[in-house]
């Protein structure tokens, strides 16, 4: 297996968003513009230690500031690894390789209204989505779930007054948000109009009960993005089946404790991979989605049907047909 194409960017300023939660802006060393993405778009972080980890873009592409990165990292409880070193390693002035931003979380064109739900740092894609949506004059509804004021993260940017008639704040201990803000989420999703599409970011919890409020939504207007893995996730290994490369003719066994990335790893094809748990679409290639089991949270309902996140799909049968 193998990691994508690495950048060097530095790390131009940190600011402290909320206790737990610091803002990296990431520049060119050279002063160039970061290459370009749309709204929803993440990148891989190399940190210090040898980690590495997946973060959102928290800017949208026109409110950039001359191609620079804007990334919000979290301190979790008890990290000794991505978070932390991040916290408390990363300097302004360091040099971090990256990688290319990638968008696996894009605002869907077909949609007509487009409802952000954003629990604490999940908040970082979906604000850049307002704030391209606004930029736009798309229609759009914002819903930022914080414990208090305290919490919220990129509190500035969230007074724009071109994200205020969109917004709708919901503080667990009040503050900011009055109490005929409160978002009840089952009330929320009960009804859905034609045409809108859900995009949702947050701890697990929060996806959990956005997912239950949910379920009557059809699965193309659901767009998730996870930070990990659910812990009552499929693991990536299952029964045995065989890849079909219909471009080189040629059949490769996956055994049951492999993966299809580390199964064709040892026929020497590399699959750039990253998270390793379905959550980046980095490893998704076009294949037979229909014959697939999909473990993986990146993939829309229209996308499974002929694509494939390799690093924990696998086959419904003895075999899976892939256009590699
Ligand atoms: S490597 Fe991230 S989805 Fe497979």
């Amino acid at each position: 297996m193998s990691l994508e194409r690495t950048l060097t960017v530095r790390v131009e300023r940190i600011s402290r968003q909320t206790p737990e939660i610091l803002a990296f802006e990431l520049a060119h060393p050279w002063g160039r513009p970061l290459p370009a993405y749309e709204a929803g778009a993440h990148i891989d972080v190399h940190m210090p230690g040898g980690f590495s980890r997946q973060y959102s873009l928290a800017r949208a592409p026109a409110a950039s500031n001359a191609g620079t990165y804007v990334i919000g990292v979290k301190r979790e409880a008890g990290s000794r690894g991505g978070s932390a070193s991040m916290h408390e390693r990363v300097r302004e002035g360091d040099l971090l390789p990256i990688s290319a931003p990638r968008n696996t979380f894009p605002l869907r064109e077909e949609a007509t209204h487009h409802l952000l739900l954003a629990g604490g740092i999940g908040m970082t894609p979906l604000l850049a989505m307002a704030q391209a949506l606004a930029a736009r004059g798309a229609a759009f509804t914002l819903c930022v779930f914080a414990r208090s004021e305290e919490h919220l993260a990129f509190a500035d940017a969230l007074r724009d007054p071109a994200l205020a008639p969109h917004l709708r704040l919901h503080l667990d201990q009040g503050g900011l948000g009055d109490a005929s803000q409160r978002i009840d989420l089952r009330a929320l999703l009960a009804e859905r109009a034609p045409g809108t599409h859900l995009y949702v970011c947050g701890p697990g919890g929060f996806m959990q009960a956005v997912r239950d409020a949910s379920t009557h939504w059809p699965e193309d207007a659901l767009h998730a993005e996870y930070f990990a893995a659910p812990t009552d996730a499929n693991t990536t290994t299952g029964l045995p089946f065989t890849l079909k490369l219909a471009q080189r003719g040629i059949t490769v066994p996956v055994a049951a404790d492999q993966t299809a990335v580390d199964a064709l790893h040892e026929v020497g094809i590399d699959i750039p991979v990253s998270c390793q748990q379905g959550l980046c679409g980095t490893c998704v290639v076009e294949g037979d989605g229909e014959g697939a089991e999909h473990r993986d949270f990146c993939l829309t309902g229209s996308e499974r049907r002929h694509k494939v996140a390799l690093c924990c799909s696998r086959a419904k049968g003895l075999e899976l047909v892939l256009q590699l």
